[in-house]
Order: structure tokens, then sequence, then C-alpha cells
């Protein structure tokens, strides 16, 4: 993710609109037609029905609701901070640059301080069980919530949620001039809940090594985006992760585990997988217990994705090149009705970028972009995917077709103090843009992540708890 030097900043999608001619306009018209036609045959299909019905769910109606942003920008005066200078990119506005200005005087719209901070242990009657997206989120001793690039497994042994993330509660530094801004490897903070709100601190269940400049996950190494799934045949908590260098060229994957969510995990060992470099990574565990590895790959310009093997310790030889040219990172897997569903992110290091949403009706592709999913607050709210970038979508089983999408505000000065930006991404209702490959006919129905600046799931979920 934060690979300093690689500047893939969001290019225009529309691609070229010069050649346009009669014929093109003809069959613009011939397509209209047809696409209204696959509208109406939609309302009939079986699937379609759930489709339209579904936006329209009772329990979802109030996350749909769209919120809008009207941020001034303040006129601006004296010098902006070297940083923020240095890392503005070309094409992006003066939003992006605020953001990542550490001295800007709307810090505190992305980074409210901790007199707003969510406290589910203080916070109740019309606060509790609300979502503050980019606000700091206490645990229930008090302190800030860390699980960075996080993820999250849903025990069912235990009925309990466990949120893993990097334990970045260190200072951050350049580890020299060009390097991208770090914290040393403390571990993989997990922490637990019944709620998906209130979070209790497991501690550190992975550990940096502290003395042994050759183990990977010595504190002067990378460790990044750790996603837990059990093996039902092992009994095993399999974790899986990004293993680096300070300078972003061991690109490989770690594997460790623990018989227990709340571990301790034995790490086992770092490999690149398919003989490929891996960056920015996940692990998916379909419906029929085969689990996944999903990673950047090619300097990160395209994805990989392959099945593990049934332990969940290793890949299998079968590897399949997705999104190629694309790219994209930070991915996040889910699925409904049999369809895969995949968020990225574009590759700008810290700073926040536009996400994508991508489908495939075989989770080893062809793997189609859909565009981008990002519905209200403003147009460079939605361009930067909130000032946060995708790392986990949670299942709320009980509401099909909703989940939880979980990103990570990154705070470049200073790491530790990232947040989380956690919405609702619903599926669900037309597509309102066309796919690469299908001639403009949707596919599938459309992927919604709503902003909110506050929100909550609907009542009946934690009834059904
Ligand atoms: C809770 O909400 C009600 C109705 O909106 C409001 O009257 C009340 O002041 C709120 N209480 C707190 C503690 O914010
Ligand atoms: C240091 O780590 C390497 C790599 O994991 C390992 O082979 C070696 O045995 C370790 N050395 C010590 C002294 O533990
Ligand atoms: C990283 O790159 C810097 C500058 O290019 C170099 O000085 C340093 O030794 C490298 N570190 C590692 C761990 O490769």
């Amino acid at each position: 993710m934060p690979i300093s030097g690689t500047g893939n900043f969001p290019r225009v999608l529309s691609g070229s609109r010069c050649s346009m001619s009669a014929v093109v306009w003809s069959l613009v018209g011939f397509l209209l037609v047809l696409h209204m036609y696959s509208r109406f045959s939609n309302i009939n299909a079986v699937n379609g029905d759930i489709q339209l019905r579904m936006s329209n769910h009772p329990l979802v109606h109030e996350l749909e609701q769209v919120e809008k942003e009207n941020i001034q920008i303040p006129h601006r005066k004296g010098k902006r901070s070297p940083r923020a200078a240095k890392r503005r990119p070309k094409r992006t506005t003066t939003l992006i640059d605020e953001f990542l200005d550490e001295n800007s005087q709307l810090r505190h719209v992305f980074f409210p301080d901790m007199k707003t901070a969510v406290n589910p242990i203080k916070d109740s009657g019309n606060d509790s069980y609300h979502y503050h997206p980019g606000r700091i989120w206490l645990d229930t001793e008090g302190n800030p919530i860390q699980a960075h690039g996080g993820g999250m497994l849903y025990d069912e042994r235990s009925n309990t949620y466990y949120w893993y993330g990097e334990y970045k509660d260190g200072p951050t530094y350049h580890a020299h001039k060009k390097g991208a801004a770090r914290v040393d490897i403390i571990g993989v903070g997990c922490y637990s809940s019944k709620d998906l709100w209130t979070w209790k601190n497991e501690g550190i269940v992975l550990a940096a090594e502290e003395t042994n400049e050759t183990h990977d996950l010595h504190k002067s190494n990378v460790l990044e985006r750790p996603k837990v799934i059990y093996n039902e045949n092992t009994g095993k908590y399999v974790m899986w992760m990004h293993i680096d260098d300070a300078n972003y060229t061991k690109a490989a994957v770690g594997i460790a585990i623990s018989d227990y969510p709340t571990g301790p995990f034995d790490y086992l060992r770092s490999q690149r997988p398919h003989g490929y470099d891996s960056r920015d990574m996940t692990i998916f565990k379909d419906d029929d217990g085969v689990a996944y590895l999903i990673y950047s790959s090619e300097d990160n310009s395209e994805l990989h994705i392959g099945p593990l093997t049934e332990d969940y310790l290793d890949v299998k030889p079968e590897m399949q090149r997705i999104l190629v040219g694309q790219h994209r990172e930070a991915p996040a897997l889910f699925k409904y009705q049999g369809t895969y569903y995949m968020i990225t992110s574009g590759c700008t290091g810290w700073a926040p970028n536009e996400a994508l949403a991508h489908a495939a009706e075989s989770i080893m592709g062809p793997w189609e972009t859909m565009g981008n999913p990002c519905i209200g607050g403003n147009k460079m709210f939605r361009l930067a995917t909130f000032f946060a970038q995708s790392t986990f979508v949670i299942p709320l089983p009980g509401i099909p077709g909703s989940y939880i999408f979980m990103a990570d505000r990154w705070n470049p000065a200073d790491l530790r103090d990232s947040r989380y930006v956690w919405l609702p991404l619903i599926v669900g209702g037309p597509a309102d843009r066309p796919f690469e490959f299908n001639f403009g006919f949707p596919l599938w129905p459309r992927v919604s992540i709503y902003w909110h600046r506050k929100w909550r799931l609907p009542l009946s979920w934690r009834a059904s708890k």
C-alpha cells in the first residue's frame, strides 16, 4: 500500500470519446432500446425481483439515506507543510491537499480529536451502537482501537466477532529520505465483540521479533493487512498477512496459526505466492470451505487469485491474473447470491483515491469492473472513498445483501492515529454504469457504499444475535 514513488494516480476511466461518428450514435440508440428491454425483463426474473425489492428493504432503508457534505475549503494563508506539498499529486483537488496537510484548518473534519471519541462504555442513550466514521474509537478499557488494515473473523463456536489488524501504537518515522512513512512492527492486534460496536482488547496475538534481525517479524520490517480464517478440518485459526522489508522489496505473504482465535499465533514462514511479488492482499473463505488468496502483483499492476491448500497453510499451483493493468490494491471480497464482489483502491501510497467495485460469477474470474460504489458526501468524498482505503467487507447475516464496508483513513503524519471508516454497503438495485464486456447491459445489481456521519445497524439485526 504505501509504496513510495508508485505514482499511479486515478486515471480517467471514460476512455477516448474523440471518434464519435454516426455509426456510434445509431448503435447508442439501439443499445438504449435493448437496455430498456433488459431492465424490463430483469423485473420479471426471479433474481431481478429480489434485487429491486432489496433496495427498498425496510431494514436498510435508513442506511440508504443519502447524506451530503458541504465543506468550505478555507482561504489559504501562509505555507503548507512540506510533506503535504511534496505528496500533492498532479490531478487532485484542494480537498485532498487539505486532507494531506497536517496543518490544515480542516484537520478536525478528517481527524476529529479525542473529545469526540466513540466510547461504547460511556456512550449510552442516543449515541449507543452508533458508528461515527473517522472519529477515534475506544475499546472497553478506554484506549483507541489499534487494528489497522484489519479483517473480521466471525467465530461460530463462540458467536463472537474478532477484529484483527496492525497494532501501530508507536512513533511514525521515515526509514530514509525516500522511504514511506512507517511504524515499526509491534504486532497484530485482536479485539472481540458480540455487537460489532463494543470491542474488548484481546492483546497482541502475533508479536514482533525484537532481536533477531533476519526474522520476518523483526520490528524493522513491515507487517500489513493480517486476515484470519478458521479451518474446519484442522481446527486451526490461520492468519495470512503481507510481509515486507522497509523498502517493500521482499513483497511476500506470511502465514501463522493458532488453536484459539485470541492466539498466540505461531509464525510459520513467508513466501512469494506462485513465485510472484505480493503486496496488498486478503484471503476469502467460500461457502464450500475452499479459501483463496488474492494479492496485488507485478508491481501492483494486477491482482492474482488462487485457492489455498485444504489446511490453508499454502497456495495450490492454480493462479489467475485478474484486473490486469488496472493497478488496484487493498482488495476486500464478499459474496452475494452466488456472485463474487470485490472492492479495491488505486495505488497512491497513504493518500486516498477512488474505490472501484468488481464482480465475477466465478471467483477465479473473469472479474469485471462495475465502477465507483460510493454514494453521498460530496464529489471529492466519493472520489477519495470518504478519505479512506478498503480493507474488509463484513457480511451481516439476517439482512441479505447488507454488509459493513471497513476502511482505513490513514494518517501518514502519525499512523497510529489512523481512523476507521465503517459504512453500510448494500447490494441491490440496478447498476448505474455500464460494465466493460457486456455491451452496457447490467449483469449484476449495484454495489453501494453510503456515506453517513453517524449511523447504526438496524435494531432487528442486534435482536437476532
Ligand atoms: C436524544 O434524542 C432526543 C430526541 O432527538 C433529544 O431530545 C435528546 O436531547 C437527546 N439526548 C441526548 C443525551 O443527546
Ligand atoms: C532468526 O530468524 C531466522 C529466520 O526465521 C531463523 O532461521 C534463526 O534460527 C533465528 N535465529 C535465532 C538466534 O533465533
Ligand atoms: C532501503 O533503501 C535505502 C535507500 O535506497 C537503502 O539505504 C537501505 O539500505 C534499504 N534498506 C533495505 C532494508 O533494503
